[in-house]
């Protein structure tokens, strides 16, 4: 006899699979660069100690640090995390069963786990070349029966921005009809590249930012949706009573501080420096075909056909995230970047794989120590 839960649940939620998170996907391993965090942690701790109140209804606190720290004209909302912005854009502007996203594909998976789960059906339109650039025409063509487009600059897991004038001709032919979001988690690592700017010349921009990537916060949940009025107001209607912990909002006030912002921007700078770093060793490697350019915290690199990366740095504790599964990612494989020691970790096992695949050998540089 089939359980209550069994006769209740929606068909769209029986066929539902999982986000698969990394922390959901977890594993054994000894060095983590999958989740494109922080691997070297800021030490913060929460302020007050008194949590028996409810926090404020909207972290207002937050959100005008947030805004004073970005130089954002437009106003910002503080949510938890840009995983609960994608979520709550869907639900405040999507009609279940009736309405739908576009997503440009490879990217990030969350935009059409959200739709999905909320009936919202998703129209895929594939990045172009191996640059991955937007299918301008195509985007434009497909948000015509779209209430929202998803665009992701810097794009996961590709790593590369999308250009703004691409954005901008979007925006300008769906000025009228559709919301455009555009999701700028990985922003502090490419900052010129930001289009947050434009929120004030087309209403129908949203950006989405997180204190989880280049901050280091991941644990603490915070992101911040930047809108106009029109679409803010909507949004609020439907964000949680108390949408954000005080423990967390103490830890962003520190985050958000001069000194806070002043150790994020030296952390990214030594990041960048050992990103390009790394994937200018790699580069060396023959069974190496593409190391993708990144504006990012993390490399997407495709192997040579056969060679089986992902299972190797496994078998050597160091847990990556596998892109295979999507066709335009054959082969290939996201890896963070993380301290010196963890990269050279990584360097010092790709280079072992060479030697012991010496008919694929390592004909350039190797690695340096
Ligand atoms: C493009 C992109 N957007 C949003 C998120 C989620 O960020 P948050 O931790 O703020 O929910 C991620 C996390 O990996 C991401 O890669």
């Amino acid at each position: 006899m089939s359980s209550v839960a069994e006769k209740l649940a929606p068909e769209a939620i029986k066929k539902l699979i999982p986000y698969q998170s990394a922390r959901r996907i977890g594993g054994a391993g000894r060095i983590w660069l999958n989740a494109n965090e922080l691997e070297q942690p800021i030490d913060y701790v929460a302020g007050q100690g008194q949590y028996h109140r409810y926090p404020d209804f909207m972290p207002s606190e937050v959100a005008k640090a947030y805004q004073s720290y970005s130089e954002i004209k437009s106003p910002v909302l503080a949510v938890r995390g840009a995983d609960e912005a994608i979520d709550l854009l869907i639900r405040t502007f999507c009609q279940p069963g009736k309405d739908n996203i576009v997503v440009c594909t490879p990217t990030y998976a969350m935009y059409e786990f959200c739709a999905e789960a909320l009936s919202v059906a998703t129209l895929p339109v594939p990045l172009l070349g191996d640059e991955f650039e937007l299918n301008v025409e195509g985007v434009i063509s497909a948000a015509k029966v779209a209430n929202v487009v998803f665009l992701c600059s810097p794009n996961n897991p590709t790593g590369n921005v999308l250009a703004r004038k691409d954005i901008e001709r979007i925006l300008e032919a769906t000025r009228d009809d559709t919301l455009v979001v555009v999701d700028e988690a990985y922003i502090e690592f490419d900052w010129q590249q930001s289009v947050a700017d434009l929120v004030l010349d087309y209403p129908n921009l949203v950006v989405i930012r997180t204190l989880s990537k280049a901050f280091g916060l991941a644990s603490v949940r915070c992101g911040f949706i930047i809108a106009d009025d029109s679409v803010m107001n909507y949004v609020m209607k439907l964000i949680p009573p108390y949408p954000m912990p005080d423990s967390s909002s103490e830890i962003v006030l520190k985050a958000l501080s001069e000194q806070g912002i002043a150790q994020m921007r030296e952390a990214t700078h030594q990041l960048i420096a050992r990103r390009d770093w790394f994937a200018e060793q790699v580069t060396g490697f023959a069974w190496i075909e593409t190391v993708y350019a990144s504006a990012t915290n993390f490399v997407l690199l495709r192997t040579k056909p056969g060679i089986k990366l992902f299972d190797y740095l496994l078998s050597h504790g160091i847990v990556t995230r596998d892109q295979g599964h999507e066709l335009a990612l054959a082969n290939c494989v996201r890896i963070t970047i993380g301290s010196q020691a963890s990269m050279q970790d990584v360097l010092e096992a790709m280079n072992n794989y060479s030697v012991s695949n010496t008919n694929e050998h390592n004909e350039s540089k190797g690695i340096v120590k």
